[in-house]
């Protein structure tokens, strides 16, 4: 967890750092999530009273990008770069030639271009973006191989 006794304090932290300003939703929810690393109920409910919007206004923005958790993830996260590029350059081949346990020990989330297309497939790992990725590379930046 965090420093906060709850994701509603986490809230009423960030609104005072952002202000309460419905334009500034967007950098809460990502804020949020990488404090707390996750968006609870409890903390929609918290967001929505306090930059005076409806629960459901919040809770569709939440749903809408799915960068967005709703639940708690203990696994390592793995966004791989499944955009054209990438995809050109062999990501789902990649993604053939992984272990069938890998996504019960990894959480792989699906990102639309990382900036970098000519030395795909990429992935963020820990917040860095990896490059030249096959699926032995991958698994040993996923700590699920040595
Ligand atoms: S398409 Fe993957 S980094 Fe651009």
């Amino acid at each position: 967890m965090n420093e906060f006794s709850s994701h509603a304090a986490c809230v009423a932290a960030l609104v005072e750092r952002h202000g309460a300003r419905q334009d500034a939703l967007l950098p809460l929810l990502h804020d949020l999530q990488a404090e707390v690393g996750f968006i609870s109920e409890e903390a929609i409910r918290a967001l929505a009273a306090a930059l005076n919007l409806g629960r459901a206004e919040v809770q569709g923005v939440v749903s809408f990008y799915h960068d967005f958790r709703t639940q708690p993830e203990s696994r390592p996260v793995i966004k791989l770069c499944r955009a054209e590029a990438c995809q050109a350059r062999g990501v789902e081949g990649l993604i053939a030639a992984l272990p069938d346990d890998f996504t019960q020990r990894v959480a792989l989330d699906s990102v639309y271009c990382l900036g970098l297309c000519s030395v795909g497939p990429n992935a963020l790992v820990g917040g860095a973006v990896q490059a030249h990725l096959d699926a032995e590379k991958l698994q040993q930046l996923a700590g699920v191989k040595s």
